[in-house]
C-alpha cells in the first residue's frame, strides 16, 4: 500500500527582509508515514520541527521538494490533514460538545447524526460530563482534550501535532501520552507527532524520526517495537525495548546538541 504521506527532497529557506540573509531551516528531507502509523519527530529546538509541520499543514507554502498526502501534493490547507497545537485551537466561546462538533457543522451534517459523533469523541478522549463547559472552565490538559477530539472528529486522513502536551503539567502530560496511545489503538488513524522530548518521542512512536540541528536533516530512524496495548507508563521503565529505544534516541539527540554548542 502506498505510504499517507510523502515527503520528498523538501528543503525550506525562510527570507529575511532587513538583512537579505535567509534562515536554512530544512535540508532535504525524504520520509514517508504508512497509514496507520504514529510517526514521531524529535529533535534539538530550532531543527525544523514546527517549519516542516506548518509546511505539511499547509500553512507554510515551500518551493523546493515534494509534499504529498494520498498522491495529491500539499498546496493549503485542506480537512485531509487535522492540526494540534501547542496552544489550544479551540474557539472559547464555544461549548467542548459545539467546539467537538464545529467541523462536522461546516461540512453540514444533520443534527442528529453530528451529536452522536461527537458523543462518541466525547467519551473517546474522557470528556464525558464536561459537553457543555466552556474553554475557560476547563484544565489545560482538558483544553487539549477537547482540541484532540475536535481534530478527530473531522476523520482527516493523517493528524498532525505539534508538541500538543508541551505546555501541560508532568503528571497530566502522562496521562494525555497514554490517552493518545488508547486513540490510536482505537481509531488507528495516521500520525505525525512532533516532540522537543525524548521519552515522550519513544513511548509514541513506532518510528521516530530524530532530526539534526538546523538545518534540519532526517539524522536517524528508530523503530520501537512495542504493541500499542503494551505501552503503560508504569510498565516502560522495565521494558527493554522502550529503554533501548529511548537511550538510542536520546544518544543521537545529544550528538546534536553538542555540536550546537561546539559551533
Ligand atoms: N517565520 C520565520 N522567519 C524566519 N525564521 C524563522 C521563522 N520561523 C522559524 N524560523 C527559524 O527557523 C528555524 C526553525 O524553526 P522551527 O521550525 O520553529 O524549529 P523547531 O520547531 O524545531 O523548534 C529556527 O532557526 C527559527 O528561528
Ligand atoms: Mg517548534
Amino acid at each position: 500500500m502506498p505510504a499517507k504521506l510523502v515527503v520528498e527532497g523538501l528543503t525550506h529557506h525562510y527570507p529575511d527582509e532587513y538583512t537579505g540573509e535567509s534562515v536554512h531551516a530544512l535540508e532535504k528531507i525524504n520520509l514517508e508515514v504508512d497509514e496507520g502509523e504514529l510517526v514521531t519527530v524529535v529533535g534539538p529546538s530550532g531543527c525544523g520541527k514546527s517549519t516542516l509541520l506548518n509546511i505539511l499543514a499547509g500553512l507554510l507554502p515551500y518551493r523546493e521538494g515534494i509534499a504529498s498526502v494520498d498522491g495529491v501534493q500539499i498546496s493549503g490547507p485542506g480537512s485531509d490533514r487535522g492540526v494540534v497545537f501547542q496552544e489550544h485551537a479551540i474557539l472559547p466561546w464555544r461549548s467542548v460538545a459545539k467546539n467537538i462538533g464545529h467541523g462536522l457543522e461546516i461540512k453540514g451534517m444533520a443534527k442528529e447524526e453530528r451529536e452522536a459523533r461527537v458523543k462518541d469523541f466525547v467519551d473517546l478522549v474522557g470528556l464525558s460530563g464536561f459537553e457543555d463547559k466552556y474553554p475557560h472552565e476547563l484544565s489545560g490538559g482538558m483544553k487539549q482534550r477537547c482540541a484532540v477530539a475536535r481534530t478527530l472528529c473531522a476523520d482527516p486522513v493523517i493528524m498532525l501535532m505539534d508538541e500538543p502536551f508541551a505546555a501541560v503539567d508532568a503528571q497530566t502530560r502522562i496521562t494525555l501520552q497514554e490517552e493518545l496511545n488508547r486513540i490510536a489503538i482505537a481509531t488507528k488513524k495516521t500520525i505525525m507527532f512532533i516532540t522537543h522530548a525524548v521519552d515522550e518521542a519513544a513511548f509514541l512512536g513506532d518510528r521516530c524520526f530524530v532530526f539534526s540541528a538546523r538545518p534540519g536533516r532526517l539524522k536517524a530512524i528508530v523503530n520501537i517495537n512495542i504493541p500499542r496495548e503494551r505501552r503503560i507508563w508504569a510498565d516502560m521503565n522495565a521494558d527493554e525495548e522502550f529503554v533501548s529505544s529511548r537511550d538510542e534516541i536520546l544518544r543521537l539527540v545529544r550528538e546534536e546538541v553538542s555540536v550546537a554548542v561546539e559551533e
